[in-house]
C-alpha cells in the first residue's frame, strides 16, 4: 500500500509546531513571497497584517490564559463555560472559527483555548497545506483533544478543504489507495480533536466548511481603556516605566489593535532611551508620534494618503476597490484587510457597493475642502 505508507511516512511540509510557545503565524516560505508586502509596510508601525520578527521574539507578551486575555469580554465569557462544559465531560472542544481584522488575538486566542483546555496545540496556515497528504500527515499526528489551528483558512484548496470536512464531522480521512480503475478509498479513523480556523476574510469561507464549526468568535477593535490595560500589561512585562498619561495617548493611536499597541511601545521605549528620558512620558509618546508621523486618530501617512487619493483623484468616491488598490499602490486584499476596516471604523470612509466614499470626516481630518464637483453621498446613505 504505497500510498498510505507514503502519507503515514511522508512527513508534512506544513509548518506543524507543538511547543505552544511559537508566535504561530506559521506561514510558509511561499505565502510570504506571494504576498510580498512593499518595503514600507513591512516597517510600517501600524500595519499589523505582518507579523514582524520582534512581534515573535516577545512570547512573553502573548496571553497564556482566558484571564491575562484582555477585552472581547462577551466572547471570552462564552467559551469559558464552552471550555469548562466540554473539559466536565472530557470531550474535545467543538471546532472554533475566528474572525477579524489582523493583530487583534486570533492566534493569541487559539493558544489560549490549547492552554486552557490543557492539550496539545499544532499549528498551521492554509497556503502551507499543498497536497491532502500535507493535511493527513498533521492529522494523523494529533492526539485526543488537540487543538489543531489553521490561520487564513480562506486561503484552502477544494480538495483540502473536503478532507477537512470529513475529519471535522466523522474524524476520519478519506484515503485513495492505487491508481485508475484499482484505486479504492479506505476511511482511517483519528482522534477527536477541535480544529481552530483564522481568517480575516470571513465573507470568503465556503459556507459549508462555516457550517461545521460549531463556534464562532468575531473579534471587534478593542476600546481604549483595554488597548491602555494592553499598553500597561505589554510595559510590565518588558519592564518598560510608562506613566499613566503617555499610556494613554499612545492608546490613541493604537487603532485598537493589540499588536500594533505592542510595537508602538517599542518604538516609544526606543525614543525614551534615546531621549534620555528614565521613562515614558507623555513628552516621549507626543514626540515620538510626531516623528513617526501618526496622528491623533492613529493615522498612518499612507493611510492618510490613501484618503487624499481618493478624494484629489476620484472626487471622494466612489471609486472601486481595485482601482483604488492601484493608485495606492497596494494590492486589493491588503487594501481590504489591513487598510480599510481601521478607516471604516473611524468613520472616515465608507464602503459601497459602487466603491469606497470618503465621508466628511475625512475632509475635516485631512484639513480639505469639499469642492463643488464632489460627491456629497457618502453622509447621507449607508449604502
Ligand atoms: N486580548 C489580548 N490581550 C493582550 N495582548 C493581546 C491580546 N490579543 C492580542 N494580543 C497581543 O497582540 C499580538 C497580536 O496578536 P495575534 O494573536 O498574533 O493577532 P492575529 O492572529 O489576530 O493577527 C500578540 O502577540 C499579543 O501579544
Ligand atoms: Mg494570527
Amino acid at each position: 500500500m504505497p500510498g498510505y505508507s507514503s502519507f503515514i511516512m511522508g512527513k508534512a511540509k506544513a509548518a506543524t509546531k507543538s511547543d505552544g510557545k511559537n508566535a504561530g503565524e506559521g506561514q510558509s516560505p511561499n505565502e510570504k513571497n506571494e504576498k510580498n508586502p512593499p518595503e514600507e509596510q513591512v516597517a510600517g508601525i501600524l500595519h499589523p497584517e505582518t507579523p514582524l520578527v520582534e512581534d515573535e521574539r516577545d512570547f512573553s507578551l502573548r496571553p497564556r490564559t482566558l484571564r491575562e486575555f484582555v477585552g472581547q469580554t462577551a466572547m471570552k465569557d462564552n467559551l469559558a463555560v464552552f471550555i469548562a462544559a466540554a473539559k466536565g465531560r472530557q470531550e474535545s472542544l467543538d471546532h472554533l472559527f475566528l474572525t477579524g481584522p489582523p493583530g487583534l488575538g486570533k492566534t493569541t486566542l487559539a493558544q489560549v483555548v490549547a492552554h486552557e483546555l490543557e492539550t496539545d496545540f499544532k499549528v498551521t496556515s492554509a497556503p502551507a497545506l499543498d497536497k491532502p497528504k500535507d493535511l493527513a500527515g498533521i492529522l494523523t499526528t494529533v492526539t485526543e483533544k488537540t487543538v489543531f489551528f489553521i490561520d487564513e483558512i480562506h486561503r484552502l484548496k477544494p480538495t483540502i478543504e473536503e478532507m477537512l470536512y470529513i475529519a471535522m464531522e466523522d474524524y476520519e480521512l478519506d484515503w485513495i489507495i492505487g491508481q485508475g480503475p484499482s484505486a479504492r478509498t479506505i476511511r482511517i479513523p483519528i482522534p477527536s480533536f477541535t480544529l481552530v480556523g483564522a481568517t480575516t476574510k470571513a465573507g470568503n469561507v465556503s459556507s459549508p466548511l462555516v457550517s461545521r464549526f460549531g463556534i464562532t468568535c468575531r473579534f471587534s477593535f478593542y476600546e481604549q481603556p483595554e488597548i491602555e490595560a494592553i499598553i500597561r500589561r505589554s510595559a510590565g512585562i518588558l519592564k518598560i516605566a510608562i506613566e499613566d498619561d503617555a499610556a494613554a495617548l499612545l492608546g490613541v493611536s493604537a487603532r485598537g489593535t493589540p499588536r500594533v499597541a505592542n510595537r508602538l511601545l517599542r518604538r516609544m521605549r526606543d525614543f525614551a532611551q534615546v531621549l534620555g528620558a528614565a521613562s515614558i512620558t507623555r513628552q516621549v509618546v507626543e514626540e515620538g508620534l510626531k516623528r513617526l508621523e501618526i496622528d491623533a486618530l492613529g493615522l498612518e501617512k499612507h493611510d492618510r494618503e490613501i484618503l487624499r487619493i481618493i478624494i484629489e483623484r476620484y472626487h471622494g468616491g466612489p471609486v472601486g476597490a481595485e482601482t483604488l488598490a492601484i493608485s495606492v499602490g497596494e494590492v486589493v486584499d491588503t487594501l481590504e484587510d489591513y487598510y480599510e476596516p481601521y478607516l471604516i471604523q473611524s468613520g472616515l470612509l465608507q464602503r459601497t457597493s459602487r466603491g469606497r466614499l470618503v465621508t466628511d470626516l475625512a475632509y475635516k481630518h485631512l484639513g480639505l475642502a469639499r469642492s463643488q464637483s464632489d460627491t456629497h453621498e457618502a453622509n447621507g446613505f449607508l449604502f
